[in-house]
């Protein structure tokens, strides 16, 4: 990275380090997270343009709370403390701490009582009202000397303050939140007005040092697992290792007979067409399909499912021969509770962590390259790396697969009934340009049976539910108000064209308190 320009993160431990780095990237700058007790020697060796101290939930004043790390200011840079990174700047620099009895958390209006004089504040209007995101206990009473009161807020007298001498600035409030108006905005002036980086900084560049330090951590002769699922995530694991160690990476995807129309078919038979990659595909669709027979109550299916997945993925990945080490999609929402100071986020291999369910004797270590981003920077490391929008764009599907959709019992009618009634779904949503603007759509069949006529037949068939829902994060969700031409169509065309089913339902429940799934 010796040619590009990179800012330290140094986390203290707040939830929302990773989205400082996040909003660092999309300004076209490289970062990397360390631990608030990285030593000296580590930043260094980064060798950083620019130091973010990030918040964290301690107290500067209380016992055992991180320090600021000696001789890091005597590095020179450009520095930005945002909370407790301010906190512990002002506590070490002279300043007056005060504890608050009560914690401050939620929307604050800025007044800005700097406008032309401190560069974080370029660009932001003096007319407009500028809400941000405080979330904390202590507060800075009293700057230190040399610093100036930049910004307060009517509970917090500073709110920002800023050393221009020593390009030392601080924030109480979060400029990494979308709660804050012009967060970004904020960050990008700390970034190329008061740091003079520059933003030459992309998702190219993420593939490339990505792929050095998976090569790197790897090593020279040991081996890889990693498992497909046709998704986005291990599919762009999978590539970066590919590039990274090429054939000493093996894939296993495991058919476990749970899957949409051509899933398989469409998603490895791409991969297997345009990259070399070793790739078992286990069908085991008969395996999974035995043990599920009469169960109905989901608990037990996701169960049986996860066992025998693992049981199968096994027994695969013990004939492959030197392995060291399992590859997963995590990505940064999966692993946000174990940040801590402590721990730090940023590897991107996790050591001497023992994969639940694999065998003792295999003590595989874990591969997470993409630990570190957001589901969208993932599907913008999918283009970089030439994939099709067919697999960019594909909604996220449950590792229990159609399981979770067939309400009741799983049989091999039911699973044809439902795969054809989804992918009147999917081809809908296509055809009328709702699929990415959607989070998900998909059919349900439900374990019930109602009346109705066809030609001059009585009939007595399943019912279908059509589940599409908006989301962000899959945290929360509402149900898409799709046009009723489109629902229309896809009624029409599911009772007409699959068998067993004569009536269609749309489900307008949002998440909370429903789900995305049924079950
Ligand atoms: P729920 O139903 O909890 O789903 O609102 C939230 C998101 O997670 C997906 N989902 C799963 N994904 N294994 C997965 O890999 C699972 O067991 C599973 N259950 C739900 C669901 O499709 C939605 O996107």
């Amino acid at each position: 990275m010796s040619n590009t320009d990179s800012v330290v993160i140094l986390d203290y431990g707040s939830q929302y380090t990773q989205l400082i780095a996040r909003r660092v990237r999309e300004a076209g700058v490289y970062s990397e997270i360390l631990t608030c007790e990285a030593s000296l020697e580590e930043i260094k060796a980064r060798d950083p343009q620019a130091i973010i101290f990030s918040g964290g939930p301690a107290s500067v004043l209380g016992e055992d709370s991180p320090e600021l790390q000696q001789g890091v200011l005597e590095l020179g840079l450009p520095v930005l403390g945002i909370c407790y990174g301010m906190q512990l700047l002002a506590h070490n620099l002279g300043g007056k701490i005060t504890a608050s009895e009560d914690r401050e958390y939620g929307r604050a209006e800025l007044e800005i009582t700097s406008y032309g004089d401190c560069p974080l504040w370029d660009g932001l209007k003096e007319q407009d009202v500028h809400n941000v995101w405080m979330s904390h206990g202590d507060h800075v009473e009293e700057p230190p000397p040399g610093f100036e009161v930049v910004a307060q807020t009517p509970s917090v007298a500073v709110a920002a303050m800023a050393n221009a001498a020593k390009k030392i600035y601080c924030l109480q409030f979060h400029p990494e939140v979308a709660h804050t108006d012009d967060g970004s905005l904020i960050l990008s002036n700390f970034l190329f007005k008061v740091a003079g980086l520059s933003p030459d900084w992309t998702m190219s560049s993420f593939v490339d040092s990505n792929v050095a330090q998976l090569r790197e951590a790897i090593g020279e002769d040991e081996h890889v697992v990693c498992g497909l699922s046709g998704g986005i995530d291990s599919t762009v694991v999978a590539l970066l290792l590919h590039k990274a160690i090429g054939k000493r990476l093996t894939c296993i995807f495991v058919d476990n007979g749970l899957l949409r129309m051509n899933e398989g078919e469409e998603v490895i038979g791409y991969l297997r067409e345009h990259f070399d990659l070793n790739l078992i595909w286990v069908q085991a669709q008969d395996e999974f399909l035995g043990e599920l027979a009469g169960v109905e109550d989901p608990e037990k299916k996701r169960k049986i499912i996860g066992y025998k997945f693992i049981e199968i993925f096994d027994r695969e990945a013990a004939k492959i021969e030197n392995v060291k080490y399992l590859a997963q999609g995590t990505l940064y929402p999966d692993v946000i509770e174990s940040i801590s100071f402590k721990g730090g986020p940023s590897a991107v291999i996790k050591s001497h962590h023992n994969v639940g369910g694999l065998p003792e004797t295999m003590k595989l270590k874990l591969v997470e390259p993409l630990r570190e981003l957001f589901k969208d920077e993932v599907r913008r490391v999918a283009v970089e790396l030439g994939l099709p929008d067919s697999i960019i764009w594909r909604h996220p599907f449950p590792g229990p697969g159609l399981a979770i959709r067939i309400i009741g019992e799983i049989t091999e009618e039911r699973l044809d009934i439902l795969r054809r009634a989804d992918k009147v779904v999917q081809t809908e949503l296509h055809a009328s340009d709702w699929y990415r603007k959607v989070w998900q759509g998909f059919a349900v069949l439900l374990p019930l049976k109602t009346v109705g006529v066809m030609g001059d037949d009585r009939t007595y068939e399943n019912v279908v539910a059509l589940r599409v829902v908006d989301s962000l994060d899959a945290m929360t969700a509402d149900w898409t108000r799709l046009p009723s031409e489109v629902l229309a169509k896809m009624s029409n065309r599911i009772i007409n064209e699959v068998k067993g089913v004569n009536r269609v339902v749309f489900d307008i429940s949002s998440k909370p308190p429903g789900t995305i799934e049924w079950e």
